[in-house]
């Protein structure tokens, strides 16, 4: 299935000179995501991994069900101050501002296998923290995956520490 045809682009949003891939039509069609959850999940099978760990928003909509095909628990990576425990935080810089992510502290046992989860690989700053914070508490990278991938940005070079897959690259 060509998933390019569910994405479209919007020009200047959410600023001047973004060229935003929208994949809300993905999200509506009822084949083309249950085909890219199975796309993003398959090569995880059977790799041990403890749990999944996916970003607020967009992260989210795809992570839970990436956890439940592959076996695997789940982590909310969130925006400040949603986290009711003690929790860590990150700030990095974003292609358009800045942001800030958190976890919470007690997430994963020292060692736990951890699949990071997003979207969208773009600057590759967000999900560069999302792992720093998640290695803080002592979880293994098992790889980052995204649905999109921007490759005219440098997501590649931010991340190269980590096994990276993508399933739609622009
Ligand atoms: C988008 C996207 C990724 C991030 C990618 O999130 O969902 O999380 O930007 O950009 P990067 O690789 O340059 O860091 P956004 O902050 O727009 O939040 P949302 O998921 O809540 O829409
Ligand atoms: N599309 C969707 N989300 C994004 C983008 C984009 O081009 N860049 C950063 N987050």
């Amino acid at each position: 299935m060509d998933l390019k045809q569910y994405i479209r682009d919007i020009k200047d949003f959410p600023v001047q000179g973004i060229l935003f891939r929208d994949i809300t039509p993905l999200l509506g069609d009822k084949d083309a995501m249950s085909y890219a959850i199975d796309a993003i999940a398959e090569p995880y099978k059977n790799k041990n991994v403890d749990y999944v760990a996916a970003i607020e928003a967009r992260g989210f909509i795809f992570g839970a069900a990436i956890a439940r095909e592959i076996g695997a628990g789940f982590i909310p990576i969130r925006k400040p101050g949603k986290l009711p425990c003690r929790s860590e935080a990150m700030t990095y810089d974003l292609e358009y501002g800045s942001n800030t992510i958190e976890v919470h502290a007690d997430a994963v046992k020292p060692g736990s296998r951890v699949l990071m989860f997003d979207d969208l690989l773009a600057t590759g700053g967000t999900m560069k923290a999302a792992c720093s914070l998640m290695e803080r508490l002592g979880a293994e990278i098992v790889a980052t995956a995204f649905l999109v991938e921007l490759t005219d940005l440098p997501g590649r070079l931010m991340l190269q520490k980590y096994p990276i897959y993508s399933v739609i690259s622009y």
